[in-house]
């Protein structure tokens, strides 16, 4: 059920399991510089993708809650784990337009023929992964799920547990990578040099749809529009203090470790030790 957007300013929650959807939320400052923004961070239960489902449908309905109350505009499930758990079943449950990650399998079809996608065991095992990859036979995808490095990631921002990525990755052949978790986005350049091959990920892609989304008002300002793509974010740039001086994004981190995301969106991460 959608109800018609208003005006630039507007309230928008991003939810993930932890730090991932802050690469996406990036995404979305960088896109609509003028929006007021709500993180909401389930680190306390991250990662998900080894839970049960119901499990992850049950936190993933209390954030939403949150948002209610706190009458966004919008919400963006940045989670490709929560999106092919509960996406489709919470739109039909609350007001505002539920936007979810879709992992980049078209953008990486379009120029690859050997892509390699990289998900939790939740997402790589989910119907709407693999009927995503059905649509392009002429590309040839492997899906690796990984069960630890979701996980990896958030410990090494929350605790700052080393991480080596070595350990995680799959020594798998491929012309293309898709990163089908928001938590990998972070490393998305080290990604690219262990595989030798570009990278895809949702991120640009949801912020696009979520200006789509904001524009039907006509209303918001600096967001741009597909005829005028803007750059691409490269979360591997610490860009938010330069972009502090021409934004007016506003941040508001909820959940339980509101420090820990707020650090690691200004973290600029650049990992050499594979
Ligand atoms: N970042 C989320 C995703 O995109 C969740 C990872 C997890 O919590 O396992 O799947």
């Amino acid at each position: 059920m959608f109800f018609r957007l208003q005006k630039a300013g507007e309230r928008v929650g991003v939810f993930d399991s932890g730090v991932g959807g802050l690469t996406v939320l990036a995404a979305c400052m960088h896109r609509l510089p003028s929006q007021k923004f709500f993180y909401y961070g389930d680190n306390t239960h991250a990662p998900y993708g080894s839970r049960p489902p119901e499990e992850v449908e049950r936190y993933v309905r209390e954030a939403m809650n949150v948002f209610l109350r706190l009458r966004v505009s919008a919400a963006v499930l940045a989670c490709n784990t929560a999106t092919a758990v509960c996406a489709e079943k919470l739109r039909k449950e609350f007001p505002f337009p539920i936007l979810g990650m879709e992992p980049a399998v078209a953008p990486a079809a379009r120029v690859c023929r050997n892509v390699l996608v990289l998900a939790t065991p939740l997402t790589a095992s989910s119907r709407r992964l693999h009927d995503l990859i059905a649509r392009f036979p002429d590309c040839r995808f492997r899906v690796a799920a990984l069960p630890d490095l979701a996980g990896a990631i958030e410990r090494y921002f929350s605790v700052r547990e080393p991480l080596t990525l070595s350990d995680h990755l799959p020594e798998i052949a491929c012309d293309g990578v898709v990163l089908g978790c928001t938590h990998y986005a972070f490393f998305r350049r080290e990604i690219g040099m262990f595989y030798h091959a570009p990278v895809f990920d949702g991120a640009q892609g949801t912020a696009n749809h979520l200006a789509k989304l904001l524009e039907t008002s006509k209303n918001c300002s600096n967001s741009g529009t597909d005829d005028h793509p803007q750059p691409q974010y490269n979360p591997n740039k610490c860009f938010i203090k330069k972009y502090k001086k021409t934004t007016k994004n506003e941040v508001i981190f909820l959940g339980t470790s509101p420090k820990v995301n707020k650090q690691a969106l200004m973290a600029n991460i650049c990992f050499k030790n594979f």
